[in-house]
């Protein structure tokens, strides 16, 4: 499942964002790429220590945290800090899987990737290329969203981000650990947790029958999920 979320950050915080990361001392990225992936990653990205990295990256955590629809989609248990990464003058990402355990000298223990999000900084009209390309069973979907908007996708899939060809693409990415591991399942769940705020508006709280679906989906999360 891919889902798009608008507005993760308003135009203000996209702004401020912008600001600090353009003072912020970018690296090489593949300074944190793993074995398969070194070849195909030309980016810049931020040191996970660095005091601006931390500063936003928490500040996105945060906003998800009380981010209804990122919540009910990612059933989120562990994240990864997120990572900021630039892209310009041809670089790109090229086709990769994420690693499936990531470690951090932040965290007590690993975080095993399920689903991965972009969070994009840049107004589209400030560069060309840089389509974040995912392969889905429907084929690839090339995803360039607004900034402050932001997608989620699975880990799992194969996807990698084109040249930037003009003008510079910079961007959030972060990984979490998701309480229900299965996708299948996570995504069934989204769906009737959907479906029941839906049915919910204008409706009397004690129905019976919003009750009784109400059940069957912390009933299913009782059975399916991990903390
Ligand atoms: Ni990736």
């Amino acid at each position: 499942m891919l889902l798009v979320m608008e507005n993760v950050l308003g135009a203000d915080e996209v702004q401020e964002f912008r600001a600090a990361l353009a003072e912020a001392p970018w690296i090489d990225g593949r300074a944190s790429a793993g074995t398969l992936s070194v070849s195909v990653k030309d980016n810049l990205q931020l040191d996970d220590r660095c005091g601006v990295a931390q500063r936003l990256g928490n500040r996105i955590l945060s906003l998800l945290g009380r981010h209804p629809l990122f919540i009910s989609a990612a059933l989120p248990n562990r994240f990864f800090p997120p990572r900021f990464n630039r892209y310009a003058g041809g670089g790109h990402y090229g086709a990769h899987v994420d690693g499936a355990l990531m470690y951090s000298d932040a965290l007590p223990q690993a975080v095993r990737s399920d689903l991965s999000a972009t969070l994009f900084l840049t107004d589209p009209a400030d560069y060309d290329g840089g389509e974040l390309a995912i392969e889905t069973p429907f084929g690839a979907q090339e995803v360039k969203l607004a900034a402050g908007d932001m997608v989620l996708y699975p880990s799992s899939s194969l996807h990698r981000v084109l040249p930037v060809t003009r003008g510079a693409r910079t961007s959030a990415i972060l990984w979490l650990q998701s309480m229900v591991r299965d996708a299948a399942q996570r995504a069934l769940l989204f769906d009737l947790d959907q479906s029941i705020q839906s049915l919910s508006g204008g409706r009397d709280p004690a129905d019976p029958d919003l009750l009784r679906l109400t059940g069957v989906y912390h009933n299913l999360l009782r059975a399916w999920a991990e903390t």
